[in-house]
């Protein structure tokens, strides 16, 4: 039998995906194994006070990524061609039996285990994959803020530019990598050769693009 180049690249890369594929079930099933508290990473970045405190003050809430367009067409087209955008899927096609697993969706959705954020696919279906807020956290005061803002600006007056709102925004960017880090644990790091590279690149509408 001839072995030709074609045949030991398909069997090089077909050997190559196969461990890609064990090396996802391992950490699948220590992931079903763990018997930790379940935390959101919302609440893993801000620690159980902050967390607490934002919660009971009824402020925040989940608004999807949808509302985000009206003024960041830029940045919602852009994660179109990102993976977070895609985490749910991905899970679902890879482990389907696991998709309504809450230890799963932990990381696969957005805002899932916080009051407002991803219950399930037939409840809140607008919080799937891990879209703005599932890294900047709730959007509603921002959106707010911004409204508001644009509405003080009338014709012939700048509106001043205004930032914050976000328990996750730009104005902290440690609290933002602490975001990224409490879903990528040590199990779950694959995604990082360089992080601050890889945190840079989400400054950008379309992560992974050159500057
Ligand atoms: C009514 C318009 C409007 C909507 C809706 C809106 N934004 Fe903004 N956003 C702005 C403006 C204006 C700025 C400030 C200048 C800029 O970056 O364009 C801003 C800035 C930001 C920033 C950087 C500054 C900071 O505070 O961190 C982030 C992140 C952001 N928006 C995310 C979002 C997300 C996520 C959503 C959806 C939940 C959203 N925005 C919805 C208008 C809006
Ligand atoms: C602590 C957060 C976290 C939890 C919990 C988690 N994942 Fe993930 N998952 C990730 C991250 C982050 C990645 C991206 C790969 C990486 O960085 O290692 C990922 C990637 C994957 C992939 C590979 C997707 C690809 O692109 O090939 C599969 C499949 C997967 N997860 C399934 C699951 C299943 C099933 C569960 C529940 C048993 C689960 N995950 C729980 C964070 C998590
Ligand atoms: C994977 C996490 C992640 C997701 C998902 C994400 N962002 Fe961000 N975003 C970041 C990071 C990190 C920065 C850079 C923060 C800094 O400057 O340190 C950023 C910055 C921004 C900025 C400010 C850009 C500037 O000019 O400095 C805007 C606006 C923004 N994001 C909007 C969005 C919108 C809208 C979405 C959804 C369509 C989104 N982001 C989804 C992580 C994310
Ligand atoms: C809510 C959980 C969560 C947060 C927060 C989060 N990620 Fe992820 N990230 C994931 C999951 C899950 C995947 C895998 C998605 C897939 O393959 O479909 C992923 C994938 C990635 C990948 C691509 C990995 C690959 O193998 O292609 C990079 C890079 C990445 N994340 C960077 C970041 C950075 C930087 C931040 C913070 C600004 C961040 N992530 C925040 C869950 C998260």
């Amino acid at each position: 039998m001839k072995f030709g180049i074609f045949n030991l690249t398909l069997f090089f890369v077909g050997s190559f995906l196969s461990a890609v594929g064990i090396a996802d079930e391992v950490r699948i099933q220590q992931e079903l194994a763990d018997q930790s508290e379940l935390i959101p990473p919302l609440q893993q970045a801000l620690g159980k006070d902050a967390f607490d405190e934002a919660m009971a003050s009824g402020k925040y809430s989940y608004t999807g990524n949808a509302k985000c367009r009206l003024c960041h067409r830029d940045f919602f087209l852009g994660r179109k061609e990102d993976v977070h955008d895609y985490a749910y899927k991905k899970l679902l096609n890879a482990s389907a039996k696991n998709a309504e697993n809450p230890r799963c969706l932990n990381c696969h959705a957005t805002g899932a285990g916080v009051k407002g954020g991803f219950q399930s696919m037939e409840k809140t279906p607008r919080l799937a994959n891990i879209q703005c807020e599932g890294c900047h956290g709730p959007g509603n005061v921002h959106i707010k803020r911004q409204l508001a803002n644009m509405s003080v600006g009338k014709v012939g007056t700048k509106s001043k530019i205004v930032l914050g709102g976000f328990l996750a925004g730009t104005d902290n960017p440690a609290l933002l990598k602490k975001m990224c880090h409490s879903c990528h644990t040590p199990r779950w790091n694959r995604a990082f050769i360089d992080f601050g590279k890889a945190y840079d690149s989400y400054k950008r509408a379309k992560p992974g693009e050159a500057p």
